[in-house]
């Protein structure tokens, strides 16, 4: 698949040009006023004399378009065959306009939403001439403890699979190297989800079973889908470091998976090697990481690919072997265009980033991802005009410092954001409100003092997030806000926590409400006044007692860029939730990890008391979402009673909007196999599909069970197997569904 003219550079090329086409640095660009300690010393420099001498292939975290096109110049100048550089940029949820969370967008189960999202963030980035996202993250998470839970799709790998599947075509577009879009790079190979601990970066000992059923479906997905990149992952995988392991880089992901594009390491961490205690030094590193499959090595400075010469030297390595790598990195550079156009247009870059349809797509996703948990007695939508439902609200409390608060609104992982053009809950609100032919009162009060890492991020390069704001008087704002709800129709309280209290390095021991926000809770529902929780976060909190106390609670993540309007649309009810958990949400950490397609296991009746002083079920399961309409299902068919083992069947359900609003539903199809090779999970998500249905309406859905969906790699015998068994199957809004139907398989 390489071209004639790739296969001419590469000849033409010496072995010191090839090792440096495999050598990805970053290039910080912190504000200009930022303390750049954390930088090592000369890393700017050291970049450009690597950009001088030919000896860098790729760039990362750069954003300005008159940067990347300088950079670029310096390159193409520095390299004896004028090679570009391939920019590479953590693309996670927007450029400029900043999308919801991914786990807010894997809470749409909406695919078409998600392809689109991530089409506008190509679009963004590929203006300003990155040429490569660092993105989807895919890693499977079922330890809520783990910040990065935030950026993958949950629990599920059949939800992960087509929320991978959208993300790789929204970036690449119909083709790898479309204009206006930029390669997928699916992260991080593989298993990382499953730290020890929920403890970001710690080692991962995972069963085959798990590996290939669980946490290996949504790169297969990706790749299936065209994905051009893949980055291996940090930790140690069953004792091998992931970016050291042959199994895994090569007989997994080029051998089973059928992987073509190139293989970036997670930054440094082919250095790491070293500090794994796996590779003797910096060269060993290099070879045992090239030697596993590794083709470019990410590095803040000093790569272990930068001694790869001196392995060639003495026989450690061969050329044959870089030649392979080199000729993947120039393959993707010749698919994007860049041998012949390495530059952006700056001028037409700054028109596409100030695109309003990009900021009405993101206001779109927001309202879609967010998940109504729960909204006893109907308190939303907030009736501001009046129509019979409910009494008329004339006076809103909005509380808690997070409505208020435009970097949290944006979440983390974001770097090219415009703070200016965030809409916080409190302006979306307050928009609102005013607009109304009758205005409503809008009062605001933070309530409850910023709550504070113990530990700063190691994204706060100042260390601002781990200090307390002294002149924050925590009683009198206490009795303010309390005052502000007692005075008020709604109080809306606005808690969560704070952007970088998740994420990459953002790990609990605890899902608790952070600082004094339940606390300010307590105090405002204590009023009697009819009280809305609005939930910021990435991660499910501990939210027992607001399911006890507070009748409406409304997860909106972290909702970007237009997200105070998206809020607002879905409190006054100009949109109606629809999204669905991605997870199972516990009562409390000690459930943790606690997802629904667990196995029977030894005595299925004590299933619901596996605990003595905690339900074994969640607080809310996989797949609940309210919406302000109400379906029913019925009519549930299967197309046959037995099928024979490679053959599908359809199975059909009708779903009825039973209320007087319209709404979205996700409609969900479970399998359960009875008996077979291995024991298999109570339930598995096989299929689903988002519907808008206007009131009184019903839509017959038909789902598809082929073989695909009922293999499985069984440590019987090691290997994938489809049984020739019964299956029960389920369908309805959520993992607890209970219309029934049931199947059976012939050999
Ligand atoms: O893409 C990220 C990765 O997810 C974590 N380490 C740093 C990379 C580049 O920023």
């Amino acid at each position: 698949k390489t071209s004639a003219r790739v296969e001419k550079l590469l000849q033409s090329m010496t072995p010191a040009e090839k090792i440096g086409q495999l050598i990805q640095y970053f290039y910080f660009q912190l504000p200009p006023d930022g303390d750049d300690s954390t930088l090592p010393p000369g890393q700017i420099q050291a970049v450009e004399q690597a950009l001088a001498s030919g000896r860098a292939g790729s760039l990362l975290f750069v954003t300005d378009p008159a940067t990347t096109n300088r950079l670029q110049r310096e390159a193409i100048a520095g390299n004896p065959h004028g090679i570009p550089l391939l920019f590479g940029f953590d693309v996670i949820h927007g450029l400029r306009t900043i999308f919801p969370v991914p786990i807010a967008m894997a809470a749409s189960w909406s695919p078409e939403l998600i392809e689109q999202a991530q089409t506008v963030a190509a679009r963004e980035a590929r203006a300003v001439g990155i040429h490569w996202a660092f993105a989807p993250m895919l890693d499977i998470a079922r330890d809520p403890r783990w910040g990065r839970i935030i950026e993958g799709a949950g629990e599920d790998p059949y939800l992960g699979a087509a929320v991978a599947a959208a993300q790789v075509r929204g970036f690449q577009g119909p083709h790898l190297g479309a204009d206006e879009h930029i390669i997928a790079g699916p992260k991080h190979f593989a298993g990382y989800g499953a730290a020890l601990g929920g403890r970001d970066y710690d080692e991962v000992d995972l069963s085959d079973q798990e590996f290939w059923n669980t946490y290996l479906p949504p790169f297969k997905a990706a790749i299936d889908a065209g994905a051009g990149n893949v980055m291996s992952a940090y930790m140690d995988l069953n004792g091998v470091p992931a970016t050291g392991n042959r199994w895994l880089l090569h007989e997994v992901l080029r051998e089973a998976l059928g992987f073509e594009g190139f293989v970036v390491s997670d930054a440094n961490s082919a250095r790491d090697l070293e500090t794994h205690h796996y590779a003797a030094d910096l060269t060993d590193a290099g070879v045992k990481a090239l030697t596993a499959g590794l083709d470019l090595e990410m590095a803040i400075h000093d790569p272990a690919y930068a001694h790869l010469d001196e392995a060639l030297a003495d026989g450690r390595v061969d050329l044959e072997r870089i030649d392979t790598s080199v000729r993947r990195l120039l393959n993707a550079k010749e698919a994007l265009g860049l041998l012949d156009n390495p530059f952006v247009d700056e001028q037409a870059a700054q028109t596409v980033l100030a695109d309003p349809a990009h900021r009405d797509a993101a206001r779109e996703a927001a309202e879609s991802s967010a998940v109504l948990l729960r909204n006893e007695g109907g308190l939303l939508p907030l009736t501001v005009v009046p129509d019979g439902s409910n009494d008329v609200v004339r006076s809103i409390a909005v509380l808690g410092q997070m409505a208020d608060s435009k970097r949290d609104t944006l979440g983390p992982w974001i770097f090219d954001y415009d703070l200016d053009e965030t809409v916080t809950i409190l302006d979306g609100i307050r928009s609102y409100a005013n607009g109304l032919d009758t205005p409503v009162e809008v009062t605001y009060a933070p309530g409850a003092p910023s709550p504070i890492r113990l530990f700063p991020s190691m994204f706060d390069m100042w260390g601002d997030g781990s200090k307390t704001d002294e002149n924050f008087d925590a009683q009198a704002e206490l009795l303010r806000a309390v005052d502000a709800a007692t005075a008020a129709d709604v109080a809306v309280v606005v808690v969560g926590e704070r952007q970088d209290m998740i994420g990459e390095g953002a790990s609990r021991s605890s899902l608790d409400l952070p600082g004094e926000q339940l606390a300010l809770l307590q105090a405002v529902v204590a009023t009697g006044t009819p009280t809305v929780v609005v939930l910021m976060s990435g991660r499910p909190l501990d939210l027992r007692w607001a399911e006890e106390n507070v009748p409406s609670i409304l997860q909106v993540w972290y909702p970007g860029t237009r997200g105070g309007d998206a809020v607002a649309n879905l409190l006054f009810g100009q949109a109606v939730p629809g999204g669905k958990l991605p997870f199972s949400w516990p009562r409390h950490v000690g459930q943790v990890p606690i997802h629904y397609a667990h196995t029977r296991s030894h005595d299925p009746v004590k299933q619901d008391r596996r605990y003595w002083d905690e339900e074994s079920t969640p607080l809310y399961p996989f797949g609940h979402g309210l919406s302000y309409a109400s379906f029913s299902y019925s009519n549930l068919t299967v197309s046959a009673a037995s099928v024979g083992r490679d053959e599908s069947l359809t199975v059909s359900v009708d779903v009825t909007n039973t209320s007087g609003h319209d709404g979205d539903e996700v409609a969900q199809l479970y399998l359960h196999q009875r008996y077979g090779t291995s024991s298999r999970p109570v339930r598995l998500l096989k299929g689903f599909r988002r519907l808008s249905l206007a009131a009184g309406q019903t839509e017959r859905v038909e789902f598809t069970l082929g073989a695909e969906e009922r293999r499985y790699w069984s440590a019987a015998t090691r290997d994938w197997v489809l049984d020739a068994t019964a299956f029960d199957v389920w369908v309805g809004g959520n993992s607890n569904a209970d219309l029934h139907a049931e199947f059976s398989v012939t050999a």
